[in-house]
């Protein structure tokens, strides 16, 4: 079922939603929202103690979740996670991916490694082709399913100093678009999310030129807060989002006005 007009379809009863990246920022508070709707979810990460910390919240403030620690560069891991819920809950509804690392920033493309790229691809972007191949089967089976991940507005504008990352999220923007078509009439939705600087784990590290180029270029004047990414994810992996497929959604505090 693709739509389900007349009830409030941005609620999650009854429904099992895998949250990637969910020991932290955006992936956490995705989690805690999901839950705090009726969601049951699934909290994948390769942190451990991040994800007993975001379990801990969800388990206090709204319902019942379960972790695994997982590490997104692992392919057969994930066939075993996602074998492991789908033998225990009998369905995934909903795929939120928001595991993603940033890699090198500050650095200009020819110093960089093939290293370099290959560590960040094979989180950002194979990590996020790995769990769809995964979770599709079941979805199709069920003929429901939503699918979103984190992309960033870094792969749609770019950002200097930034490569293997614009690299990833540009990959990501186009692995979704096909894919999306592909299971368009199954009652199958397949989006992903194009955030600004938000404020997270993710960007401690980041080289301060290139933090300050990124504000320079958000007329609200502000970084972004994961809860407020959280309000998209849910929409994207809620039934509510039942004719929107393929999309890059921005949330960038009008950075990206198209
Ligand atoms: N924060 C931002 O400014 C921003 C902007 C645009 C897009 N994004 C994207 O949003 C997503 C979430 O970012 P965030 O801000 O919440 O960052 P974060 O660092 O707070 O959270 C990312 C999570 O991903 C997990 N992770 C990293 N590598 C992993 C792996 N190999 N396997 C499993 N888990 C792994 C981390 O442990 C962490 O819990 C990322 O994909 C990021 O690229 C973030």
């Amino acid at each position: 079922m693709s739509t389900n007009v007349g009830f409030d379809n941005s609620h999650f009863s009854d429904q099992v939603v895998v949250v990637t990246g969910a020991a932290s920022g955006i992936g956490a508070a995705a989690a805690k929202l999901i839950a705090r709707r009726g969601g049951r979810v699934i909290l994948l990460d390769r942190d451990e103690a991040g994800l007993a910390a975001t379990a801990e919240g969800i388990d206090r403030e709204a319902g019942i979740s379960e972790s695994m620690v997982l590490d997104v560069t692992d392919e057969s891991g994930i066939k075993s996670a996602v074998g492991e819920i789908l033998a225990k809950y009998g369905r995934i509804d909903a795929l939120a991916n928001s595991a993603g690392i940033t890699g090198p920033t500050g650095v200009n493309v020819e110093d960089l490694t093939t290293e370099d790229f290959e560590r960040i691809l094979k989180i950002n972007l194979y990590g996020s082709i790995w769990l769809t191949q995964a979770v599709l089967p079941s979805m199709k089976a069920n003929k429901y399913g939503r699918i979103v991940h984190l992309a960033s507005i870094a792969g749609k504008e770019g950002n200097p100093g930034m490569a293997p990352y614009n690299t990833s999220k540009a990959g990501l923007i186009g692995f979704i678009k096909g894919v999306a078509k592909e299971n368009a009439s199954l009652g199958i939705t397949i989006n992903a999310i194009a955030p600004a600087v938000i404020r997270s784990n993710l960007n401690v590290a980041t080289n301060p030129e290139t933090m300050a180029y990124m504000l320079s270029r958000i007329p609200v004047g502000r970084q972004g807060e994961g809860e407020e990414v959280a309000e998209l994810v849910a929409f994207a992996a809620s039934r509510a989002c039942s004719f929107t497929t393929g999309f890059t959604f921005d949330i960038s505090g009008g950075r990206a006005t198209y």
